[in-house]
């Protein structure tokens, strides 16, 4: 049976699809103080094997409410708790940064499995991150999925990360086209929403140029990117990415900036969440 995090209920009903399982009845509620009660009435009815979790922990209200709906279902009396996180809120928090920071990657990963039996993400930060986990959690690559958007057209394009770690995702999307050049570009962060990029000398004149990373969150990372590409009389730019953040004013910067459009998954549902990585996520269940 799937039971979804209020932030996830539209992927929670594609896997159901595409599983075929059914999908739990859920409530999600607050008390007069503020304290939420997430609830899954319809696993008592339905009294399954199984509870399959799916919950992208987008804010400090989605990891408690994944601790709840994971009691909840273990009361109901399932053998196997599933927790799916498609994205995984604070994975990026995955060191202690300065001396007496927490590791909060760390810290959310070890409450979360004190409820489950397994746990899936979907294309982490680092997937380190997985071993936070106990047993550890199986990340889940999706990336190839965001070549079914772009149009058929793209001329001469070049698939392009803005920074060294985003290649391999830029190589998996090129790879799902089935045509077209890689490259990177060097990134330097001054702040959370200050960064700096610096080109790399591939020769984006007239082509169209598809800029990949895992997430967009500020939108301040691609918004440089795409500046640096409009200097360079690029050709379209589109820009798509695993988790579609999108954070404060983000949208609007990137629009600014001349993108002719954003894609991303349905692992954070946002309105360009054109691809779903259920059927990704199905090959794990
Ligand atoms: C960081 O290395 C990530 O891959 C992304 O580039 C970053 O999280 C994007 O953040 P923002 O949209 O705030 O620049």
């Amino acid at each position: 049976m799937i039971v979804s995090g209020s932030a996830s209920q539209a992927l929670a009903a594609a896997l159901a699809r595409e599983l075929e399982e059914p999908l739990a009845a859920v409530e999600y509620d607050r008390f007069p103080d503020g304290e939420l009660l997430a609830a899954a009435p319809g696993v008592a009815d339905a009294d399954p094997d199984r509870a399959v979790i799916v919950a992208s922990t987008v804010s400090s209200d989605a990891h408690l409410e994944v601790l709840q709906l994971q009691d909840a279902v273990r009361e109901a009396g399932v053998d196997e708790v599933v927790t799916v996180l498609p994205y995984m809120g604070y994975g990026r928090q995955d060191q202690a940064f300065e001396p007496g920071h927490p590791i909060s990657a760390r810290a959310m990963a070890r409450a979360i499995s004190t409820g489950a039996d397994q746990v899936l993400t979907v294309d982490p930060h680092e997937e380190a991150v997985c071993e936070f986990f106990e047993p550890t959690a199986t990340a889940v690559d999706a990336a190839g999925r965001l070549a079914e958007p772009l149009p058929d057209d793209l001329v001469d394009p070049v698939f392009l990360s803005p920074d060294a770690g985003a290649i391999d995702l830029a190589e998996t999307v090129q790879a799902a086209y089935g045509t077209g050049e890689t490259d990177y570009f060097e990134k330097v962060r001054h702040s959370g929403t200050e960064v700096e990029i610096t080109p790399s000398d591939v020769d984006v004149a007239d082509r169209d140029v598809v800029v990949v990373d895992d997430i967009i969150a500020t939108g301040s990372t691609m918004s440089e990117a795409v500046g640096v590409l409009r200097q360079r009389s690029v050709g379209r730019v589109f820009i798509t990415c695993v988790h579609p953040l999108l954070a404060r004013n983000a949208v609007t910067k990137l629009s600014r900036a001349g993108v002719e459009a954003i894609y991303g998954t349905d692992t954070i549902e946002r309105g360009v969440s054109t691809v779903s990585v259920a059927p990704a996520l199905a090959t794990y269940l």
